[in-house]
């Protein structure tokens, strides 16, 4: 009888061992998040510069997959519905094909969604350049309420209740306790994975292949760096200059950058948009007003209103540039569309997450 008290306290003291090592196994310190390598093509670094990093928000492996999610769910929108991907597609180079996105309840928007891809490289953000970080931009579609129309009130004690997102944020940083500082800063990570420069025209260009392009393309590419003076701003290996400045498009525009700095220079500057994917990305211009680049070539040929308010200094050299024949519009165009990176809207790692 004694004897098998005995092995039975034995017994017990094992379980009660095991059971507390598995408790403080649980206990263990998070792993720490794997630093995100950024890969990128070597003519960007020398060429261009690396992809600026806020020093509050490193990327990591765990904070890039958590942003993924984030990106692709419906669950920050008010009825749950409309993710960010609703508007920044991946088929379109993360941009819209409607002219204007609708929000959640039905409201039409007054800007294009443009493409977000490299945008890990700007420093302002919005057609109009209201927003400074990629972390504060994200705040914005999700309180829109003509975009996501969410409060973060509703967004939060949401998330803390799923049964997967406070795991991620806990592996992301360190912490189950979710907040919105931690939410934008996933969402930006995510967006500074979404790279592209893997186009025919790279390939010709920074790589070397002088069979990457046609003769017709060749032609265009003289024009755009040429009498068409694209490249003053659609400039370096982005595209675009990230400035901003007013293209001509009304003889009265659209208060644009002035709406957010309240300064008359600034009255018709918009952002200068990547033309990188740019075949992909229509309709174009900020309010999406025209739906080909048959319709943009023609517009910097012909229609540039030279007494627009604060038309950029750029913009002479193009009104004053030799004829183009119909010949060279098109091969303009072509010389665009080799701007596409098919691998960008195939990419795995930049898919919705749930889709597979
Ligand atoms: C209802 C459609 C819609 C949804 C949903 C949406 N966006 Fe946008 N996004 C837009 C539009 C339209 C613009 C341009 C608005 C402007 O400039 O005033 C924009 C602009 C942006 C920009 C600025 C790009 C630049 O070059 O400056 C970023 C970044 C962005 N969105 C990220 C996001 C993220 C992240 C989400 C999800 C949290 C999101 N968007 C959800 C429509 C949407
Ligand atoms: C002075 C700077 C400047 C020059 C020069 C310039 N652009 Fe632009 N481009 C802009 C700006 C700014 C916008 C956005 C304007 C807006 O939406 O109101 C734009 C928009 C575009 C768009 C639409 C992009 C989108 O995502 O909607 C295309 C395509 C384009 N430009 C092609 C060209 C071509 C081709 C040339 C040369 C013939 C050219 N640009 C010359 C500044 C410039």
């Amino acid at each position: 009888m004694l004897k098998k008290k005995s092995t039975w306290i034995v017994l017990g003291l094992i379980a009660l061992a095991v059971g507390l090592s598995a408790f403080s196994g649980n206990k263990k310190k998070p792993q720490k998040p794997r630093p995100y390598k950024i890969d990128l093509p070597e003519f960007v670094l020398d060429y261009f510069e690396p992809m600026p990093m806020p020093a509050d928000n490193p990327m990591t492996e765990e904070g890039v997959e958590l942003g993924r999610y984030l990106f692709y769910d419906g669950i920050l929108s008010a009825d749950r519905s409309m993710s960010c991907a609703a508007c920044h597609k991946q088929a379109n180079a993360f941009s819209d094909p409607r002219r204007f996105s609708i929000g959640v309840k039905g409201d039409i928007g007054i800007k294009h969604s443009m493409s977000i891809v490299n945008i890990g490289w700007s420093s302002f953000f919005f057609w109009d350049g209201r927003s400074k970080s990629l972390e504060e931009q994200a705040n914005d579609p999700i309180t829109n309420p003509i975009e996501m129309a969410n409060t973060w009130e509703v967004v939060l004690p949401r998330l803390q209740s799923h049964p997967d997102y406070p795991n991620r944020f806990y592996k992301a940083f360190g912490s189950a306790n979710i907040t919105k500082d931690m939410v934008l800063k996933a969402l930006s990570q995510f967006e500074r994975t979404i790279i592209s420069f893997n186009s025919r025209f790279d390939r010709y260009f920074y790589g070397g292949d002088a069979n990457a392009l046609t003769a017709q393309e060749e032609r265009g590419m003289e024009l755009f760096f040429g009498g068409g003076s694209c490249n003053h701003c659609h400039s370096d290996v982005l595209l675009t200059d990230n400035f901003f400045r007013n293209n001509g498009i009304d003889i009265k525009p659209d208060s644009g950058m002035a709406k957010n700095t309240k300064l008359s220079q600034d009255i018709g500057k918009m952002k200068v948009p990547t033309l990188r994917n740019i075949a992909l990305t229509a309709p174009y211009m900020h309010d999406g007003r025209f739906k080909t680049l048959e319709e943009v070539v023609d517009f910097y040929l012909d229609s540039v209103h030279i007494k627009s308010p604060n038309l950029d200094e750029h913009m002479s050299l193009l009104t004053n540039r030799p004829i183009f024949v119909a010949s060279d519009r098109k091969a303009l165009v072509a010389f665009l569309k080799t701007f596409t990176d098919s691998t960008l809207i195939t990419n795995p790692k930049l898919k919705d997450p749930n889709a597979f």
